[in-house]
């Protein structure tokens, strides 16, 4: 029988700059979940790549007087390098200016315009020539180019287009029909309610003032829009419309493609739509995780993080930093890379846990037994049931988890089997029982259960550390073959009775954090190119308004208690007429109602809107919106897009209470 297939993806990065510490956190997870896939006996494909066409690249390669190729060519070594030292077991490494993958886009392109879902037509909009980009009228900043603030052009140009508008309707029941298809669940209702509800225009596949992508094969001035070219990838790397499509048909549709928030859009619309458009069954699942946050997005070389990740794993090892990323941030949400963060874990969860349980184990079989070999251990001192009944629960959970892509759950799934093996060590006291050789066999029973769990432990790490399980292994006398196999760990007692133990070398060395924490500051000093890298959101910001952002103002705690702020409950809410931004609402405080107008019409109903507890400040002086009073405002989170959600308590307090 042949085995089942997985195929999973990351995106393929742009090379416009080297990878951060938060690129790689896509590609260690898609990583560790290839690895658990192979473990569970899966015929897997994992792609990763590069992703080199476009205007930026051009002009970077411009910038440092080369061509293009050669520009993306030094880059891409170095990815490909990096991901060596973290220990990506890629299948197959694409790069968009492959000639196979440019072939088969061409020929996606003209299949679409054969069939009427790509046609000619004219792009108009704003376009500032000293920064060559087009712009929608809304994305203007006060009728200026948003990027660096000159007056724009109207511009007509020549351009293909892709009937995006055509598959909203599909696109809406699929995702509805499909609960499954965009994960978390947040994201798909962003998608529904921000994107597809209120419609889409249809997009435009070709441009024709740069030249660094590419070529329309039937219309050489233009080349092919850089997402369609880069979500092609997907397929052309798997032979797509070659004559060599056997991976296409053996792993077509992916399993899961792994992307960061910011790009779910395309690849749940656009890659969708274009997927129907070429008849082809869709990604069983786009999963939409969140930022590593560089202390508050930042990367700056005052605050001393070290994000070039090489410098990370030359320090720490590959497996610590990949434990790290897995454990320490949610799946799907954001989460805070700091040098202390780092230094934490390792000394908390790696060196104290793993590390001591590991050592203690050994140490105690090599002391208490001749040649560090346990006797024929007897059923009765075997284990305490308890443990093998936690171990047998902690391992469904955690595969529950891994299969959910929720790694930091299955990382916490087995460190409470690793600090509950730790705690059975100090109830046990193996050194009283060593004193009265009456105890031995009792003793034996008790390292064989330490002994025996630490192997399922080991071999459960493994997708997430893979260098560390050897380690452990060749400390109980192991190696790999069937006692080490994925399956192996749901039969407890699988440890040869007589197990043997030798100390090894130290896994994960404590680290003096205030000691460290100097040291790598002075390596991120050191390491200002790799530094440049901003999370992704700031890469659009224009220039000014980042150093700005930079230039941190503090304000006193009076300057801070001069706003009032309140829960309020919304009790009645509806639609301003003839104002498809505001929302009119009467908001209780306590025991007083206010009218509040807010602009948030486009990310709530009225209905949806009532009974919700937000934060309102009370004391902003009234204003009168579309003739309607507004007595203070609704606080709303918002991000690079505009899009807005209102801000409440966490916890179960009346409305009137005191924000402070
Ligand atoms: O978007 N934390 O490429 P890219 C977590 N070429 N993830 C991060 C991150 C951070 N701080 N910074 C970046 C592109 N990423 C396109 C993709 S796919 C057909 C084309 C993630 O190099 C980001 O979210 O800008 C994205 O998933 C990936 O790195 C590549 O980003
Ligand atoms: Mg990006």
């Amino acid at each position: 029988m042949s085995k089942p297939t997985y195929y999973i993806t990351t995106p393929i990065y742009y090379p416009s700059n080297k990878l951060h510490i938060g690129h790689s956190y896509t590609t260690v997870a898609a990583d560790a979940m290839a690895r658990y896939k192979r473990l569970r006996g899966y015929d897997v494909m994992f792609l990763t790549g590069t992703d080199e066409h476009g205007q930026k690249i051009e002009r970077r390669a411009q910038e440092e007087g080369i061509t293009p190729q050669a520009f993306v060519d030094n880059i891409v070594d170095w990815i490909k390098d990096l991901w060596k030292t973290m220990d990506i077991t890629y299948d197959k490494f694409i790069r968009t200016t492959d000639a196979e993958h440019k072939e088969t886009v061409q020929k996606i392109f003209k299949t679409l315009y054969d069939k009427g879902d790509i046609y000619k037509s004219e792009y108009e909009g704003k376009y500032c020539t000293p920064c060559e980009t087009f712009f929608t009228e809304h994305q203007l900043k006060d009728g200026k180019c948003p990027d660096c603030g000159r007056p724009v052009e109207a511009v007509k140009e020549e351009s293909y287009f892709f009937k995006l508008s055509a598959y909203q309707d599909k696109l809406i029941k699929y995702i509805e029909d499909n609960p499954e298809f965009i994960q978390p669940q947040t994201r798909q209702n962003e998608m529904l309610n921000n994107f597809l509800r209120p419609g889409l225009a249809d997009l435009c596949v070709s441009r024709t003032s740069f030249k660094w992508g590419v070529p329309v094969e039937f219309d050489p001035g233009h080349v092919v829009y850089v997402w369609i070219d880069a979500l092609s990838n997907y397929i052309s790397a798997l032979g797509y419309l070659s004559d060599q499509d056997e991976a296409f048909k053996k792993y077509w549709p992916a399993d899961v493609h792994l992307v960061g928030k910011e790009i779910v859009r395309f690849h749940t619309i656009i890659w969708p739509a274009l997927l129907m458009a070429l008849e082809l069954p869709l990604p069983k699942q786009v999963f939409g995780h969140g930022w590593l946050v560089i202390d508050g997005g930042k990367m700056s070389k005052s605050v001393g993080n070290v994000v070039d990740p090489s410098i990370l794993v030359d320090r720490y090892s590959s497996d610590a930093i990949r434990y790290f990323l897995l454990r320490e941030i949610a799946f799907g949400q954001d989460g805070n890379f700091t040098n202390e963060a780092l230094i934490t874990r390792i000394n908390s969860d790696l060196a104290n846990d793993l590390g001591n349980l590991t050592s203690r184990t050994v140490a105690m079989i090599e002391k208490y037994f001749e040649g560090g070999t346990l006797p024929e251990v007897q059923e009765e001192n075997e284990f305490d049931p308890d443990i093998k009944t936690l171990v047998k629960t902690q391992i469904q959970k955690a595969e529950d988890n891994i299969e959910k892509l929720f790694f930091n759950n299955a990382l916490e799934d087995i460190w409470v089997i690793i600090r509950r093996l730790n705690k059975y060590i100090d109830e046990t006291m193996p050194w009283i029982l060593a004193k009265d050789e009456a105890n031995k066999p009792k003793l034996a029973g008790v390292l064989y259960t330490l002994a025996e769990g630490l192997r399922i432990v080991s071999i459960m790490v493994e997708p997430f550390m893979p260098q560390t399980p050897e380690k452990i292994w060749a400390q109980i006398g192991l190696q790999r073959g069937e006692l080490t196999a994925w399956d192996s760990i749901h039969t407890w007692g699988t440890l040869p009775k007589a197990a043997t133990a030798k100390k090894g070398e130290n896994m994960f060395p404590r680290i003096d954090k205030e000691k460290e924490l100097e040291a790598l500051e002075l390596a991120s000093a050191q390491t200002q190119p790799a530094q440049k890298e901003t999370k992704p959101e700031d890469k659009e910001k224009p220039q000014q308004e980042k150093q700005e952002a930079e230039q941190l103002e503090y304000i006193t705690i009076d300057d801070f208690a001069k706003v009032e702020l309140k829960i309020g409950e919304v009790i009645e809410c509806e639609r301003v007429p003839k104002a498809d931004k505001l929302l009119v609402s009467k908001i209780k405080i306590g025991e007083e109602v206010r009218q509040i107008v807010s602009g948030i019409a486009k990310y709530y109903t009225p209905e949806e809107f009532v009974g919700k507890k937000v934060v309102v400040v009370t004391n902003l002086k009234p204003v009168k919106l579309r003739g309607l009073l507004s007595e203070g405002m609704v606080l709303c989170a918002a991000d690079d897009t505009g899009k807005l959600v209102a801000v409440g308590p966490l916890g179960e307090i009346v409305s009137g209470a005191e924000v402070r």
